[in-house]
């Protein structure tokens, strides 16, 4: 469906769970509260959104969390999903430590993509930003290379911050030694993100046309995000760039998210949306689900007001909106 602003909506992020086994500094450091059990939409309640959301056009799911496979049974749930009349295509993104066990039922399960979050391949500036050792993902790359065999699209993501300035490079060759894409993301002011500042992302792509200097932007798009690539000859994949602060790219925005406590979110910045949790714990048809639904879409923001801070009015964690 449209919104008010004519934007084709049919893409839908959803987060299963605000559970993390990592404590990214960005993200969901220590301490943080998650939701309890039974405040997280089940799996069914899910479907039964999705299964609304088709109805308004909504074709492609993306499955975050926390961390989407922490969850029980994900695999199983994006089988089911896919298998939804009417759904397109079924995207995880996820932070890769219990990929390997799950890769081969993923693949089962008809994914469309996946995309792993690599923010540093130095085991102390990994560690310094996840909370986690990277031997406790030692096998990151071999699973992106299980998963390029298998055929699947495999992506990776870095959140560009000063600490891991000098892994730009290493990160952005895993793209020279596979057949990846490799991401750069602007540090966005939501959650923990708000109390930090990344750098920006001119330098970064300067760093990078210093190695490649035949690095040139190409208007090839991979997926439905809002990453923008370039190319070289030397490189198999593409290297992109997500810049959400320096590059507005609310224009051709595509999406709406779903919260793991079944708020439906029109625009990532906002605290706005609608509870499709109470709606259908409070035994509402589909119906009447897909309408509260599609105001909800209709009114979606022009855009995000990351630059003017006093309007941001999104207080969760990313954790618990899926990024
Ligand atoms: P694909 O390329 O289709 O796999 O999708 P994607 O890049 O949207 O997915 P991913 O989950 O890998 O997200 C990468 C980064 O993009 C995360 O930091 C998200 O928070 C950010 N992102 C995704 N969609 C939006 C959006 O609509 N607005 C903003 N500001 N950031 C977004
Ligand atoms: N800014 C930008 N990206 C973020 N992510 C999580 N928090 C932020 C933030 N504040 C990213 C994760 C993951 C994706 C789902 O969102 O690193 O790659
Ligand atoms: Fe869409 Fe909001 Fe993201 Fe802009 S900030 S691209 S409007 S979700």
């Amino acid at each position: 469906m449209k919104d008010q602003y004519n934007r084709e909506i049919e893409y839908m992020r959803v987060s299963v769970t605000d559970r993390c086994n990592m404590r990214c500094l960005y993200c969901m450091p220590r301490g943080v509260i998650k939701g309890a059990h039974q405040d997280i939409l089940t799996y069914e309640e899910i479907l039964q959104i999705c299964e609304a959301g088709v109805l308004l056009g909504i074709k492609k799911y993306k499955i975050t969390g926390g961390e989407p496979l922490a969850r029980k049974d994900c695999p199983d749930f994006i089988r089911r999903l896919k298998s939804l009349n009417g759904v397109e295509q079924v995207t995880l993104t996820t932070n890769g430590i219990f990929l390997d066990e799950h890769l081969s039922e993923l693949k089962q399960s008809s994914i469309d993509g996946i995309n792993i979050s690599i923010d540093s391949l130095d085991e102390e500036r990994y560690r310094q930003i996840t909370g986690t050792n990277l031997s406790t993902v030692k096998g990151i790359i071999k699973v992106l290379e299980r998963g390029v065999e298998l055929g699947i699209k495999m992506k990776v993501n870095a959140v560009l911050l000063k600490e891991n300035r000098p892994d730009i490079i290493k990160l952005a060759s895993l793209a020279r030694e596979y057949p990846v894409d490799v991401r750069f993301i602007e540090l966005m002011p939501i959650g923990e993100g708000a109390l930090l500042k990344g750098p920006q992302m001119d330098p970064a792509l300067n760093i990078l046309k210093e190695r490649w200097p035949d690095l040139q932007a190409t208007s090839e798009k991979t997926g439905n995000g809002p990453a923008h690539y370039y190319t070289s000859e030397s490189l198999q994949g593409k290297i992109g760039f997500i810049d959400a602060i320096s590059h507005r790219f609310c224009d051709e925005c595509n999406r709406v998210r779903l919260t793991s406590l079944g708020m439906l979110k029109p625009c990532l910045c906002y605290e706005a949306g609608t509870d499709l949790r109470n709606l259908l714990r409070a035994g509402a048809s589909t119906a009447e689900l897909t309408e509260a639904m599609k105001v909800c879409i209709y009114g979606k923001p022009r855009a995000h007001s990351f630059q003017e801070k006093e309007q941001i009015t999104e207080y969760r964690r990313m954790n618990e909106i899926g990024g």
